[in-house]
């Protein structure tokens, strides 16, 4: 008799049978219920070890009160921020539970079996689990090898050339998660110009607050002139909103129109809209978590120059260091010692590991579990 597991497997949609769930660091309660160490510390998940603003915290306590009530479907107050900073109309905005739900959404619009998404290998591990859930075909572009670009960084030639009459969406991840990679805006201003009008670039700027990095580009400048451009935002990182889940597409008023459809009418809650409103107005604590991470992730590099670890050098707030044997390893002896960090097997990258910039108290204790543990 057939199991009841197989009989449910053949009933889904043909693109989630063989897909493979995205797997979320480990919780740090989850590592101290197991491994029954204390102060267990989670680099894992490229979040912000220093917190959401003080002014989100108190938005975020007083909107508390008003829960009872649904939140306010099109985030009018968040969306008319968004489209101030931006320069941009409201129409043009898209609010998401995060910024993988819009991916998501994106997805969900424009691909359906028999088109055809690309994105690079190695980049973040949502677009194949975005692409494959609608059916759509997943055309994967080898990275560079180091020889005409950054190892491990995205290859816009390659990209290019499998754009075909097929082809719906390409996502490019600027910076990129888990290799930290970037592309600067003359290379990627090329690309976006040179697309077929039936191709729509969704550009992830995760990190973008983050990036100092001379000649990043701030895609969301171009969007009046490339209307099949889509950029990505996130309160997630930088901003250090990650529980909250915001997140938000900047594109063509039409395309915009087209998310809308699909979104579920209150899929950013009310205590997550009123946060993020504040956290924008907190400029001085976004720069000093900013001017922080730098910091840490010059703490990360010298020790892993100290260590002789070859490390890709990011535009993040993590970066991904090569430990010379197979880095599930590493991981789980550094569990041990109560650090949690990120295997990057499932991205063809086994012998790396990825590391969140910490605080400078983490960054140290971290360093300090990783040599001992690779000693
Ligand atoms: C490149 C990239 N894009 C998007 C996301 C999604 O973040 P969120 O859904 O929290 O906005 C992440 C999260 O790690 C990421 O690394």
């Amino acid at each position: 008799m057939q199991s009841a597991e197989s009989r449910f497997i053949e009933l889904a949609a043909p693109g989630v049978r063989t897909l493979e769930p995205y797997r979320p660091g480990k919780p740090v309660t989850e590592l101290e219920r197991e491994y029954g160490v204390r102060d267990a510390i989670k680099l894992a998940s490229n979040e912000n070890p220093f917190g959401p603003s003080p002014q989100a915290v108190a938005a975020a306590n007083a909107a508390m009160q008003a829960v009872a009530r649904y939140p306010d479907g099109g985030g009018h107050e968040l969306v008319a921020r968004l489209a101030q900073r931006h320069d941009s109309a409201p129409d043009s905005i898209t609010l998401g539970n995060g910024s993988n739900d819009v991916l998501d959404l994106v997805a969900r619009v424009f691909l359906t079996p028999g088109l055809e998404a690309i994105y690079s290998q190695y980049a973040f591990a949502v677009y194949p689990i975005a692409v494959q859930a609608t059916g759509a075909e997943a055309r994967v572009a080898a990275a560079h090898d180091g020889s005409r670009g950054p190892a491990y960084g995205h290859d816009l030639a390659a990209m290019r050339a499998l754009v075909s009459d097929r082809t719906r969406v390409i996502f490019i991840a600027n910076p990129n998660n888990p290799t930290g990679t970037w592309l600067p805006g003359a290379a990627l201003r090329d690309f976006v110009a040179a697309l077929p009008a039936h191709v729509l670039v969704v550009v992830d700027e995760a990190y973008f607050e983050y990036v100092d990095a001379p000649g990043y580009p701030d895609t969301s400048r171009w969007l009046g002139e490339f209307p099949n451009l889509i950029v990505t935002r996130t309160f997630s990182k930088a901003y250090g909103l990650a529980g909250l889940r915001v997140g938000y597409a900047l594109s063509h008023p039409a395309v915009a129109g087209l998310l809308n459809r699909v979104r579920q009418p209150f899929n950013v809650n009310l205590i997550a809209q009123a946060a993020a409103v504040a956290a924008l107005d907190d400029t001085a604590h976004l720069d000093h978590c900013v001017r922080r991470n730098r910091t840490g992730m010059g703490q990360l590099v010298a020790g892993f120059t100290r260590l002789r670890l070859p490390y890709i050098e990011s535009a993040g707030n993590f970066v991904a260091v090569d430990v010379g044997r197979p880095g599930q390893e590493v991981y789980q002896a550094l569990l041990q010692e109560g650090v949690i960090v990120r295997p990057v097997a499932n991205y063809a990258m086994p012998n790396h590991l990825r590391i969140t910039v910490g605080s400078d108290a983490e960054n140290r204790r971290f360093l300090a579990a990783f040599e001992k543990v690779l000693a």
